[in-house]
């Protein structure tokens, strides 16, 4: 992890990690509390009071975890002059994985036509946006790669025990990502704090089939075990306590004060923990980004959601340092404070011969996987001519 003593002396090899692109992706399903309040015991008085939420999105059939990832990935690459075979790192962060493994940031790595990238799903619950974009950073200032996409993407819907009151109206589903480049401006990602108390882990979790514990315990029989568990007050408490705590020491390591900071983007979780996060630091609610009400918690996607809604709102502008904060499962919490550099898309010039191009190999790569889909199909009746793809 980064232990940097001053934001000037941030890179020993004066590279610093910036974020370039930044995307967006939610399903087109909305879901009230009114809808919920036909199928579970509640109300929208209630969840409105205690959260601050008022709907979330809920993913169809088609929209995965990978392809809303895929649809944020694109959408922060085309604000950047960057092709996907430039990108040398994939992250994504997930709880909802389309699978144990193969990660599905190397189908997200496929679907780019990203061929020069290594790809890897990043385990941290909702801190996972964080601890990814301090990963990458790290990669890029040791000047072993030049260019990182770090998305926070899940399809929290899919693994609901939506008789469970107290976690179903909470969540919904989406993805957001960022782009990361080396630049020799100073700037960028300054300092990160991670942190792990493993002590709370079974405070909120999410065993799975593959999972070796569910094994263990013959829970292959038992659906209940495939499905998030919170216990919501505990795990309400431990956040309170720990978000203005990791941000002063980001803070620290970044060598700025609160005073400097014009936005905190924390993880949505719950109005009710960003005023209490607010008032333990002596700050307004105005300083922090708040969206929770469209879309509920999304755990790994919801910074990199609000940080692109941040940017539409124009409530960051070259210059300003903002600090990201996490905390979830494991538990996890991460505090990241960045110096953004990168005016607002609308006053950028859009290189409109590198869109052409990313395009171009798009569609490429869209042919090639339509082909194998028709190649799998008929080598179910022609077994001879079937590829021999696992
Ligand atoms: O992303 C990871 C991080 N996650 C979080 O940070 C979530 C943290 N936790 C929370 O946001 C809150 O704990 C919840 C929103 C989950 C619950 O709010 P709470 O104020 O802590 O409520 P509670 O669990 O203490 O429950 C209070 C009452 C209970 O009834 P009784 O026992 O007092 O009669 C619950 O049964 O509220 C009841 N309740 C509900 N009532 C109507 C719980 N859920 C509901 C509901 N509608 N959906």
């Amino acid at each position: 992890m980064a232990r940097n003593k001053k934001r000037e002396g941030r890179s020993q090899s004066n590279i610093y990690a910036h974020i370039v692109g930044w995307g967006m992706r939610v399903p087109r399903s909305i879901l009230t509390n009114k809808d919920l309040a036909a199928i579970i015991e509640t109300t929208d008085a209630w969840i409105q009071s205690r959260t601050g939420i008022k709907e979330r999105r809920i993913a169809d059939e088609e929209e995965t975890t990978a392809r809303l990832g895929l649809f944020a990935a694109k959408q922060a690459l085309a604000i950047t002059d960057i092709l996907p075979q430039e990108i040398d790192l994939i992250i994504v962060a997930t709880s909802t994985p389309e699978n144990i493994f193969p990660s599905t940031a190397s189908l997200i790595q496929h679907w780019l036509g990203a061929n020069n990238a290594g790809a890897f799903d990043l385990s941290a619950a909702c801190s996972g946006f964080v601890y990814g974009v301090d990963m990458a950073a790290q990669a890029i200032r040791s000047g072993s790669i030049q260019t990182a996409l770090v998305i926070g993407a899940e399809t929290m819907s899919r693994v609901m025990d939506w008789q469970d009151r107290g976690t179903c109206i909470l969540f919904g589903d989406g993805a957001g990502a960022v782009v990361l480049q080396a630049r020799t401006t100073q700037g960028g990602v300054l300092a990160s704090v991670l942190r792990s108390d493993g002590a709370g882990y079974d405070l909120l979790g999410l065993p799975t089939y593959g999972g070796i514990e569910v094994r263990a315990q013959d829970g292959l029989k038992d659906p209940k075990l495939h499905k998030m568990y919170m216990a919501g007050s505990e795990v309400f408490k431990f956040a309170t306590r720990v978000i203005g705590e990791s941000i002063k020491q980001a803070l620290k390591e970044a060598g700025i004060t609160l005073k400097d900071v014009k936005l905190i983007i924390p993880h949505q979780a719950n109005e009710r923990i960003i005023q209490a996060a607010a008032r333990s630091l002596n700050l307004s609610d105005d300083l922090f980004m708040s969206n929770l009400s469209h879309y509920g918690n999304t755990s790994a996607a919801s910074i990199p959601i609000a940080l692109y809604e941040a940017v539409e709102q124009r409530r960051i502008n070259v210059g300003d340092y903002i600090v990201f904060v996490g905390f979830g499962g494991g538990l996890t919490w991460a505090s990241t404070v960045i110096q953004w550099t990168v005016p607002q898309p609308g006053d950028q010039e859009v290189n409109r011969r590198q869109e052409r191009k990313r395009r171009a190999g798009y569609a490429l790569v869209n042919l090639r996987v339509m082909f194998k889909q028709l190649q799998r199909r008929i080598g179910r009746f022609l077994p001879f001519l079937s590829h021999k793809d696992p």
